[in-house]
């Protein structure tokens, strides 16, 4: 069965989100609500949404927006009817006995319900019906979540359920897993009761909630909102009405009941219009004071606020066995969680599924967990676990674990999906070199680089890995969130600070000499980005000699904003794309003029689309919807070009002065503006310096090294400075610019 048409059914929160991501896919969608005007004003929203929930803005009008009185007959054409109503029975109930009336023969319905069991969501269907009704559950934000659980109920034509996985991972990028029809299903079944656990051992062990927050966040492979980060984002009313419907569906012996409880702290927060960001704050909040504005933090003990404090656990790789052997309260804490964590999630084994795997799958997908409970497990090790933990009764899989103890238990992974992806072959790949910052796989006659830093930063392991895995084709890709932030500033920092800039200049040297191996290596390179691709990130792929771009890719050269400038050749990189237009042609100003606009803006894409433009990413470069099949693209790319001939160097003919005084315009009149200061103005002079091509003149042909050589003294004069020392210490404290 074919979908072409979709109709969606509630345009709030999830079904704008949901229409968004078909209107990504070129589905024709139409948005249904009570009135015409609630469905427009989703459509404005999805439209103006940050971050955006379009990949290309310019094709927002493929979502029609209608009401379900006067529109309902649209329902008539679509092959995929998607309810996302208020979770109600009674208002579903209705909505299905209309859409059942309507609907094209053998159309799908499907409900996005977060909780109410299928069974009783097709209760009044005929067996007919049901033939063609299942749960696809989505999470918010539909585009930047993975996960979609998909419930089937006995009745399904299990063809039709195949389809429409192989449609949501195809055309949606969804990780669609079938999951049997249990309360939160997988993913919130799981990641709801480790929530409540990270927060009620806060509470027994009286951390504070930075405390909690720093060790259920990125030492276990979690991101940094942590728990109490989450509540407030997630809105801390919803968490509670979640929680209830939890106690309601689940049996009174279920673990869960026992982290569900009300909180007395919580409900005073609601009471109180507490309810997380959404509201005036929650377990932390914004306030000002003297103008200025101060995170705060509650006390669990006594629901007072005060300035939050920065917890530093030392430690900014996810290493579990350390992390639980700490003796300290942060590692009795992370153990009694982790533990918690997997005791539950393995008694759900097989009573509410038979694949554990699916269980760190939707893990991964739907709360971005680095490694499932079931990882985790493997990576502390079974013996050292049951030597850790006392009791597990009526946990046949820890019975089963205990008695084999098995450490090679796990066996593969992704098993929800046929796609060849990187985390299935890795465990068939032979580790060729590994160090603080990369590993180097072997697979087959090639190599894969995967960074392994926070937010995959980059420093000269980084490099060095890229550099010694050129020996092979080679992809660079990682199952994390980022393919890469950039280059590492606390890294960078830490010479500066000792006044030790030989070193950083080092650094940077075998970036561009580890950048000029991938461009030129004997073999193909591809790069394979999601996420951050950001300065040094970007410029790795852009020296890289094919792209497989995830859509979800937020890409870009930011150097300035931290007073520094590209130096590992995305100058360089950026002036030869340019420079192949037409308009370049006939103007040798052209291409370092929309260069210096660029990177002086540090302008950044959020999608392939809008990549594009830019010339961050080619016309022929690879875009793809679902994460997984990134590696199974480059694979091909490889494959394709067996008989790959190595790029020929570039060369380039730059005006110098005259066209540096062009750029220098442009930044007096900013600066008169007052647009830029001081240190923006010499920042932008050092940018016009190596776009201009230093001391040259039109007539002199420049080579690669020599623009590599112009980046290089300009980060170097600008790493020197005060000012751009501050306005990294700035970026770092806070994330934000400082401009100065
Ligand atoms: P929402 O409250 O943002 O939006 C619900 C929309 O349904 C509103 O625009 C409302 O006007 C409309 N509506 C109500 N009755 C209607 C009717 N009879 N006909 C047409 N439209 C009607 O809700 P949200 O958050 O988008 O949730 C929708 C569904 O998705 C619920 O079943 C919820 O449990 C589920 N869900 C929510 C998630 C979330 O994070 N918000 C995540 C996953 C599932």
């Amino acid at each position: 069965m074919e979908i072409k048409k979709v109709v969606v059914i509630g345009s709030g929160t999830m079904g704008s989100g949901i229409a968004a991501q078909l209107c990504n896919a070129k589905i024709p969608v139409t948005l249904l609500d009570l009135k015409t005007e609630i469905s427009q004003k989703a459509k404005d929203k999805i439209y103006n949404s940050r971050p955006p929930l379009l990949i290309d803005k310019s094709r927002i009008d493929n979502i029609k927006v209608g009401n379900i009185s006067d529109d309902f007959n649209e329902v008539n054409t679509a092959d995929w009817i998607v309810e996302a109503v208020v979770e109600r029975i009674d208002i579903k109930h209705n909505i299905y006995e209309k859409i059942f009336k309507n609907r094209k023969q053998g159309a799908i319905v499907s409900s996005n319900t977060s909780s109410i069991p299928i069974k009783v969501l097709s209760q009044n269907l005929t067996d007919e019906q049901k033939k063609d009704f299942c749960i696809t559950h989505f999470f918010n934000p539909v585009r930047y979540m993975g996960l979609l659980e998909i419930v089937k109920n006995e009745n399904n034509d299990l063809n039709k359920i195949n389809s429409l996985k192989v449609f949501c991972e195809n055309l949606l990028g969804k990780g669609a897993i079938i999951c049997n029809d249990t309360p939160g299903f997988l993913g919130n079944r799981v990641g709801v009761y480790a929530m409540q656990v990270a927060m009620t051992e806060a509470f027994k062990m009286k951390l504070s909630i930075e405390e909690a927050d720093a060790v259920f966040g990125r030492p276990m492979g979690i991101p940094k909102t942590g728990v109490f980060g989450l509540y407030d984002l997630i809105g801390i009313d919803l968490m509670a009405d979640v929680l209830k419907s939890f106690i309601k569906e689940l049996p009174k012996s279920d673990e869960f009941q026992t982290v569900a409880k009300e909180v007395p702290l919580i409900k005073k927060l609601i009471d109180s219009g507490y309810t997380g960001r959404k509201g005036k704050g929650g377990f932390y909040r914004m306030n000002k004071t003297d103008g200025k504005k101060t995170l705060e933090a509650i006390n669990l003990d006594t629901g007072e606020y005060s300035i939050s404090k920065k917890i530093d656990l030392k430690s900014d790789k996810v290493d579990l066995k350390a992390l639980i052997n700490r003796k300290d309260k942060y590692g009795e804490y992370a153990l009694s969680v982790i533990s918690k964590i997997i005791k539950y999630a393995s008694s759900l084994v097989p009573g509410i599924t038979d694949k554990f795997n699916d269980i760190d799958e939707a893990m991964r997908l739907g709360f971005n967990w680095a490694m499932g409970p079931f990882e985790m497990l493997k990576e502390i090790g079974v013996n050292n676990f049951f030597e850790k933990i006392d009791s597990f009764e009526n946990n046949e899989f820890l019975n089963n674990l205990s008695k084999s103890k098995d450490e090679n238990f796990y066996g593969e992974r992704q098993l929800y999906t046929n796609i060849e992806t990187l985390g299935k072959i890795k465990p068939k790949a032979i580790k060729v070199d590994k160090n603080n910052s990369a590993e180097i796989y072997r697979f087959k006659d090639f190599n894969i680089v995967e960074f392994n830093t926070k937010a995959n930063t980059l420093d000269y392991d980084s490099m060095d890995s890229l550099k010694n895995a050129t020996d092979k084709p080679l992809i660079i890709i990682n199952e994390s969130m980022q393919f890469s932030a950039g280059v590492n500033l606390t890294y960078t920092m830490n010479f500066a600070d000792k006044g030790d800039f030989k070193s950083i200049e080092k650094f940077i040297k075998y970036f561009q000499e580890t950048c000029k191996h991938l461009k030129y290596s004997k073999y193909p390179v591809v790069s394979a980005p999601s996420g951050l691709t950001l300065g040094g990130g970007f410029e790795v792929l852009v020296q890289s000699n094919f792209a497989v771009s995830h859509t979800n890719i937020v890409v870009g050269l930011v150097e300035t904003i931290v007073g520094l400038i590209p130096a590992g050749g995305g100058c360089k990189e950026m002036l030869w794309r340019w420079s192949q237009t037409d308009e370049a042609k006939k103007d040798p100003d052209f291409a370092p003029l929309q260069v210096f606009n660029i990177i002086g803006y540090a302008k950044t894409a959020s999608s392939p689309v809008e990549a594009e433009p830019l010339k961050y990413l080619k016309p022929e470069d690879k875009k793809i919807m679902n994460r997984n099949s990134l590696f199974s693209a480059s694979k091909k790319i490889l494959e394709d070009n067996r008989d790959f001939k190595p790029t020929k160097e570039c060369k380039f003919n730059l005006s110098g002065k005259p066209l540096k005084e062009k750029m220098i315009n442009v930044l007096e009149k900013l600066y008169n503006e007052k647009i830029i200061l001081d240190h923006g103005m010499y920042v932008g002079k050092e940018l016009a310096n190596v776009l201009s091509g230093g001391n040259t003149t039109i007539d002199k042909t420049l080579s690669e090294d020599d623009l590599y050589k112009l980046e290089l003294e300009s980060f170097m004069r600008l790493i020197e400075t005060k000012k751009t020392q501050e306005r990294i210490k700035h970026t770092l404290a806070t994330g934000k610019p400082l401009v100065n």
